[in-house]
């Protein structure tokens, strides 16, 4: 039997992090090194304040206290740690295709190629490789040619484990998994690999929630959990604009259709749209994958996923416009929250890039507070659209470590992460600083609206017509 004494994780980010903080947390027998080429990022990992580390999610810090130096280890120095694992994490990034064949669909596969290469490279003894990252289906083919190509007499077994953390409940998610899925080989090899990764896991996930299956199905099962929890948000977005025209309430409906028990109340929250580094990145790779098998409606169905979210982003944005007059031109628009849900300083593919990115072109000057993101991370999400040059995203956002401050002057306030504190702030003085008419946007129903009204403001919500 292998028993796992030594890991390596390859890529140090909202995935590899946090995943590898409790393993070695849970199992401290193993000694757990996560590499990154990053080098800022694994120094910011390693700085000695555990407040400053790259990441942040409710908890990890805590957890990085505690296990760094005894058999948690962040380090650049990437062939040592392969070269002296039993088992090798893959948890770099696969985005979206931005060129050539698949272009805005496929997912990019260099960085999980490089890695397979550099695996092979280094490797000399034999390996349990895991596929960490969500990642179309049969790609296990592709690693599995690369590593049993190297002529060297080394054997790789390759397993899926897809990751189900939620980003800003990490630590809790990795801690009770609702289930950890295993994918493997049926040959006796392959179920000995299973087996191994089964026990780390073990070590405290109860055996009934570690559910193994082949490669494929655990490759295509987190593909699919993240297109299924994406329809449901884009189903309730969706039924959200009917109900702005037909006097219902979006909040009224999605608890009456939350309390039926077989479809159950969770992800049927109305939004300005969901964002987030996985689900627009894994459906758009789904229906590449199903597109290439030449099943067009299934491609076509999923896409539409997609369509509606992004017309929910830009809904929003037309909102702002047509409430102000038709115009926003010159005119101080803030943003609270800029992240793509509340608990983390992650912003990929947050709804608010495209909401701002929209206003910009009617040459409104954006005003954003959010309490994890700073200002390059604002520019760099917008520069990173190419709708306009750095210079032009400069002039026309202004990043604020204050929320009054952020507020003060403005003809309109939308909010775009729900932030709790967002909810505790002294709304009368907001009120008092602002233009009148004080029009609030809120793009999370988040706020008290009653209470915000009988100040004054003129508050719009997702998915209702007051
Ligand atoms: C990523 C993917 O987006 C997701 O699909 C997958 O499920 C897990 O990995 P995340 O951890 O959030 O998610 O990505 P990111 O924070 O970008 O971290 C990836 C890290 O890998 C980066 O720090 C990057 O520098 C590193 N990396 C990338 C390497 O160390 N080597 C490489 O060859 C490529
Ligand atoms: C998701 C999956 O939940 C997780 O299992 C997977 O491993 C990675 O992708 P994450 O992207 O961290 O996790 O966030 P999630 O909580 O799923 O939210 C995604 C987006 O949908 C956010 O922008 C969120 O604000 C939005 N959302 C979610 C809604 O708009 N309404 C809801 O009811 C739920």
């Amino acid at each position: 039997m292998t028993k796992i004494k030594k890991i390596c994780c390859i890529g140090a980010g909202y995935v590899g992090g946090p995943t590898m903080s409790v393993i070695a947390k849970k199992c401290p027998e193993i000694q757990v090194t996560v590499v990154d080429l990053n080098e800022a990022r694994i120094a910011a990992w390693n700085d000695e304040d555990v407040n400053n580390i790259p990441i942040y999610e409710p908890g990890l810090s805590d957890v990085v206290a505690e296990a760094r130096g005894r058999n948690l280890f962040f380090s650049t120095d990437v062939e040592k740690a392969i070269d002296e694992a039993d088992m090798v994490f893959i948890s770099v990034n696969t985005p979206t295709k931005t060129y050539g064949a698949g272009k805005g669909q496929a997912a990019d596969l260099k960085w999980i190629e490089l890695c397979a290469r550099q695996i092979a490279q280094v490797a000399k003894s034999d390996k349990i490789i895991v596929e960490k990252s969500t990642l179309p289906v049969r790609t296990a083919e592709a690693l599995k040619d690369i590593l049993n190509n190297t002529g060297n007499g080394v054997k790789f077994q390759i397993l899926s484990n897809p990751e189900f953390l939620a980003e800003g409940t990490a630590m809790e998610d990795l801690d009770a998994p609702d289930r950890v899925l295993i994918g493997g080989d049926s040959t006796p090899e392959g179920q000995e690999a299973v087996q191994a990764l089964v026990d780390v896991y073990a070590n405290w996930v109860p055996r009934e929630r570690i559910l193994t299956t082949n490669v494929w199905s655990s490759e295509l099962s987190k593909l699919t959990a993240n297109a299924f929890l994406a329809q449901r948000v884009s189903s309730i977005n969706s039924l959200s604009e009917l109900c702005e025209r037909t006097e219902a309430d979006i909040t009224e409906v999605a608890r009456a259709i939350g309390t039926d028990s077989r479809i159950g109340p969770k992800f049927l929250k109305a939004s300005v749209g969901f964002g987030g580094s996985c689900f627009q990145k894994d459906i758009l790779n789904l229906v590449y994958i199903a597109r290439s098998y030449g099943l067009q409606e299934v491609a076509d169905y999923w896409e539409q996923v997609i369509i509606m979210n992004d017309h929910q982003k830009r809904r929003f944005a037309n909102k702002i416009i047509q409430t102000s007059y038709n115009t926003v031109n010159g005119k101080k628009i803030t943003f609270l929250g800029w992240a793509f849900k509340k608990d983390t300083n992650d912003t990929r593919e947050s709804a608010a890039i495209y909401v701002a990115d929209h206003l910009l072109n009617e040459q409104a000057q954006v005003a954003v507070y959010d309490p994890k993101v700073g200002e390059n991370q604002v520019y760099g999400d917008l520069n990173y659209l190419r709708t306009r040059d750095a210079e032009e995203n400069k002039a026309g956002t202004t990043v604020y470590t204050d929320p009054y401050e952020a507020c003060k002057g403005a003809h309109a306030i939308a909010v775009l992460t729900e932030w709790d504190e967002f909810k505790d702030y002294d709304w009368q003085r907001i009120y008092d600083n602002m233009l009148k008419p004080a029009n609030v946007f809120d793009g999370r129903n988040l706020l008290d609206s009653k209470k915000l009204r009988a100040i004054g403001f003129n508050v719009k919500t997702i998915g209702s017509s007051l």
